[in-house]
């Protein structure tokens, strides 16, 4: 029997995770240059805490999540997102008592039932942050912003901004029955979960992914008109403040964003270059979350990225990821004498914070040469009898060919010829 990956999960090889550990890096580093620490939380929770976080009547909850009874008979899902299980955890933890506003910020897995297709997968990765606390639109542009400034540093210039207002319960109310008037002329005609969500919770319509439903959503009314002056005011206010920033952005009020939790700001970094799955990353304010599952009533603001959406927009852009050698020097050695030598000087240069590899498959001389070119390490050493016996070896550049002597007993300076790559780069 052979083995392959379950449909819409895939390996993350050696030869790519470079391109993982550098987006990763700098969404750490950016994210802490805002003040925002790394929270981890559990990769599967209590189905109840999705189906009250995230909404019974959106998608991932009713088609999409990867539920089982634990041999303990509880009703436990993988999550399909991070927000729910970072709510959680702020209540449980009793984070309200923090200075504020608390900011966290995330890498994890997240899983979802969904047809597979291009930038779509059922095991997917997030970046993502949560800040409480802050109710003004200043901290969405921040939160926003943040997003600007890690795509400018890992090189992405073709992403935009779209933002939009959906409003709060006050203004929500009156929409609902706004859609269900428009709505209700074609009700019989829709698919069976709109039919639910007509009475339920209307403004789920509008993001059903069934073309008959999906057509009718595009000419529905906008919420957006039918803002209370207090969701105007701060909607507003985020355009000041992101004019401020300077970020551009486009108000789209056609996005609706399909997990229950969202009030006032939503927005959404997209891309024409990932098929049908331009949306790189959303978020948006949800104010009645922390109190809707069991804490205090405080305000909070977050997004998800796809790192895997991200990353195919990095090649589609054609972005260059540098990729730094963790190998530097490779030993060749030419006798069993020389390969005992070899061992212990590349230990002792790992030791110092130089990585190295030295043959232990037996190889041949001109095999370890040929081993030491393919794996593309930039510099080599070679060792004979005579170099051992005369202390004395050279450093080659595998880029230029440019060799340099080198004292064996001078360790510092070995590694300096090597580290110092500027000598012949
Ligand atoms: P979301 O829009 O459901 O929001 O997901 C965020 C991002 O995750 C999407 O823009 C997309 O890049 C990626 N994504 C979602 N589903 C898949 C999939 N099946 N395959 C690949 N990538 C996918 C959330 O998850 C919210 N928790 C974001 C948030 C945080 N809002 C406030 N705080």
């Amino acid at each position: 029997m052979k083995y392959s990956v379950p449909k819409g999960t895939k390996d993350i090889l050696p030869e790519e995770i470079y391109r993982w550990q550098k987006a990763e890096q700098v969404f750490a580093e950016v994210c802490g240059q805002y003040g925002f620490r790394e929270i981890r939380i559990p990769t599967f929770e209590h189905t109840e805490l999705f189906m009250r976080g995230v909404g019974d009547t959106t998608d991932v909850v009713q088609k999409e999540m990867y539920t089982f009874e634990d041999k303990g008979g509880r009703s436990i899902s993988l999550r399909p997102e991070g927000t729910a299980g970072v709510v959680r955890s702020f209540i449980e933890h009793g984070m309200t008592s923090l200075p504020s506003p608390v900011r966290v910020y995330y890498n994890i897995t997240a899983f979802r039932y969904e047809n597979v297709q291009k930038g779509r997968f059922r095991e997917f990765h997030q970046f993502g942050l949560e800040a409480f606390g802050a109710k003004g639109p200043a901290v969405d542009a921040e939160v926003i912003s943040i997003l600007t400034l890690f795509f400018a540093r890992m090189g992405l210039t073709q992403t935009h901004l779209c933002i939009n207002s959906i409003g709060c319960p006050v203004c929500r109310t009156e929409y609902n029955r706004i859609l269900r008037e428009y709505y209700q002329p074609g009700l019989a005609g829709m698919c069976h979960d709109c039919k639910g969500r007509y009475e339920k919770n209307p403004l789920r319509m509008l993001d059903c992914k069934e073309p008959h439903c999906h057509t009718l959503a595009a000419d529905a009314p906008k919420l957006l008109d039918h803002l209370c002056p207090d969701c105007r005011e701060h909607f507003e206010g985020l355009t000041a403040n992101l004019d401020d920033l300077g970020i551009p952005y486009t108000i789209d009020p056609g996005i609706v964003r399909g997990l229950d939790y969202y009030t006032r700001t939503v927005f959404e970094f997209v891309s024409d270059h990932v098929g049908t799955q331009g949306t790189i990353c959303g978020g948006g304010r949800y104010d009645g979350l922390v109190e809707m599952m069991g804490g205090q009533s405080v305000p909070g603001i977050g997004f998800a990225m796809g790192v895997e959406r991200f990353l195919m927009e990095v090649e589609a852009q054609g972005v260059a990821i540098e990729r730094t050698p963790d190998v530097h020097l490779y030993i060749a050695a030419m006798s069993t004498e020389a390969a005992v030598f070899a061992r212990k000087l590349a230990f002792s240069l790992r030791k110092a914070g130089v990585g190295c590899e030295t043959d232990l498959m037996g190889r041949s001389f001109n095999a370890q040469l040929k081993y030491a070119g393919k794996t593309g390490v930039p510099y080599l050493m070679v060792l004979g009898d005579d170099e051992i016996a005369s202390q004395k070896s050279r450093i080659k550049n595998m880029k230029d060919g440019v060799q340099t002597e080198i004292d064996l007993s001078n360790q510092s300076g070995i590694i300096a010829t090597i580290l110092n790559s500027k000598l012949h780069d």
